[in-house]
């Protein structure tokens, strides 16, 4: 694209003002420009200027109840950990994890994924949700594919932490990264922002974006090609998960699912956590920012939320909907947010209140599209404790502690007695690598073989 080109695009679309700068740029800013106008799609820039002023809700409307909530227990557990592991072995199951967010609230400059957080070693969240798929297909004696969603400005970087840390024991060809796409935001009036004068400010396009990259960058075709049946997806920040959980995988297969949601009940009434509902006779997800305060307050006569089960992000998906929904025109949120923007004479300035807006799409929005969905309810103590703030709940003081008692509970069970404080919180540091043990069986199985020998009066570290 030369100048003439983009002048013509930029002022066809009400946004001449992105060249405003054009005459104090050198030759290298001028073409840097130039390759990022080309890179921005302006229907769906329009779209999103469209929303601006569209009539917003300020609560979830329509006719809305919880949505049904399964809890497995005794046998028909067994059943679908049973039906779970026949999907693992037949290497039918891969993996999704997006990690194209930019963790602004943790304040983390690199990808969030490499935050640390093993309470011993001190291991990044890529290290445990790589070592977690490892271990299933040792375990499992199977390959599972591990498609890994990035956004421009941490892609690089995170490729480059995976081949570091040599995949984390995973073979390179069953790891597959693929980018989201990016959207710029705007102002009030519908402007695009810039940051600096030769560049515009940009952000991923929610997780709703995973659909189409997964389509453009070939991840579909080789999840297809590879003959998968079932994706296991879940968000980058959170260490505990249970990664292909065969009951889980179980669960959705046996309802023939096309999304399955796992759920917990809520903390309080303001955790930010999307709630199961069904909504107009459709299930839904609807997100903890578009709940007004006394829906997420409401109580059930017994005194129960009535809004009580969250999700976390830790979906089932089957192939044949993700092909059918690659090209879905999911709806679009928007945020209003603190946008760093450039001034008329030239300067970045860094607002202190919210100036401008973002737009993201939620893949869990596919729900509605989606002929058979189910929820099933797990223990958040065991499976939930992400890392999102840099201080309070959510934080990685609080993600370390849960990870260590996690633990602790597993080497109670194999007969290992454990120092805990009023809490409940184990008084010594545990750290288990997911391929020493990745269940509390597998962890009493390598006791019982006499591999290790363990002082529970210091802090342990369990490596295979
Ligand atoms: C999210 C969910 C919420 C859920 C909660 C559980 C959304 C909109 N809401 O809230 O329903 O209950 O997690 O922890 O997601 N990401 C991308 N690309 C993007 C945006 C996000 O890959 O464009 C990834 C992030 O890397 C992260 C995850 O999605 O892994 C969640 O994003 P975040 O913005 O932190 O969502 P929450 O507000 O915490």
């Amino acid at each position: 694209m030369n100048f003439e080109e983009a002048k013509a695009l930029l002022e066809a679309n009400g946004q001449g003002h992105v060249l405003n700068f054009w005459n104090q740029l050198d030759a290298a800013q001028q073409e840097a420009l130039l390759a990022q106008i080309a890179t921005i799609d302006f229907n769906s820039v329009n779209m999103t200027k469209n929303l601006l002023t569209a009539k917003s809700e300020s609560a979830a409307q329509g006719e809305m109840v919880p949505a049904p909530v399964a809890e497995l227990a005794g046998e028909h557990y067994e059943a679908a950990y049973r039906s779970g592991t026949l999907e693992l072995r037949s290497g039918k199951v891969g993996v999704l994890m997006v990690a194209g967010g930019q963790g602004t609230r943790l304040g983390y400059d690199g990808p969030k994924g490499c935050y640390p957080v093993g309470p011993m070693s001190n291991e990044s969240l890529f290290y445990f949700h790589a070592r977690k798929i490892l271990a299933l297909e040792q375990e499992w004696d199977t390959t599972v594919p591990f498609y890994i969603m990035t956004s421009q400005g941490n892609d690089a970087a995170t490729r480059e932490f995976f081949a570091a840390n040599n995949y984390f024991g995973l073979k390179q060809e069953n790891v597959f990264f693929f980018v989201q796409s990016m959207w710029p935001a705007l102002t009030p009036d519908g402007k695009i922002v810039m940051d600096a004068k030769d560049h515009i400010f940009m952000s991923p396009d929610g997780h709703g974006g995973t659909l189409l990259a997964l389509e453009k960058s070939g991840a579909l075709d080789d999840i297809k090609k590879r003959g998968l049946t079932s994706i296991f997806y879940f968000q980058v920040d959170n260490p505990m998960v249970e990664i292909c959980d065969p009951a889980f995988i179980g669960y959705h297969t046996r309802n023939m699912s096309e999304i399955s949601i796992k759920v917990c009940a809520k903390r309080d009434p303001n955790e930010g956590l999307g709630v199961v509902v069904v909504r107009d006779g459709k299930s839904q997800i609807v997100e903890y920012t578009e709940f007004t305060p006394e829906q997420k307050n409401e109580r059930t006569e017994d005194g129960e939320l009535r809004y009580k089960f969250g999700s976390v992000a830790i979906h089932m998906f089957s192939v044949d909907f993700l092909v059918r929904e690659a090209r879905a025109g999911l709806p679009i949120h928007v945020a209003h947010k603190k946008v760093p923007f450039v001034n008329e004479a030239g300067e970045t300035v860094k607002p202190d209140a919210p100036n401008a807006f973002k737009f993201e799409k939620f893949i869990f929005d596919a729900l509605l599209d989606a002929k058979v969905s189910v929820n099933l309810a797990f223990d958040r103590t065991l499976e939930f404790s992400p890392v999102k703030n840099a201080e309070g709940s959510d934080s990685p003081a609080t993600c370390k502690a849960d990870l260590s008692r996690k633990w602790a509970w597993w080497l109670e069970k194999a007969g290992i007695n454990i120092p805990f404080d009023k809490d409940g919180y184990p008084t010594i540091k545990i750290e288990i690598d997911p391929c020493f043990a990745n269940s509390p069986t597998m962890l009493a199985k390598r006791i019982d073989e006499g591999k290790v020998t363990i002082d529970a009066q210091s802090d342990i570290w369990l490596k295979a």
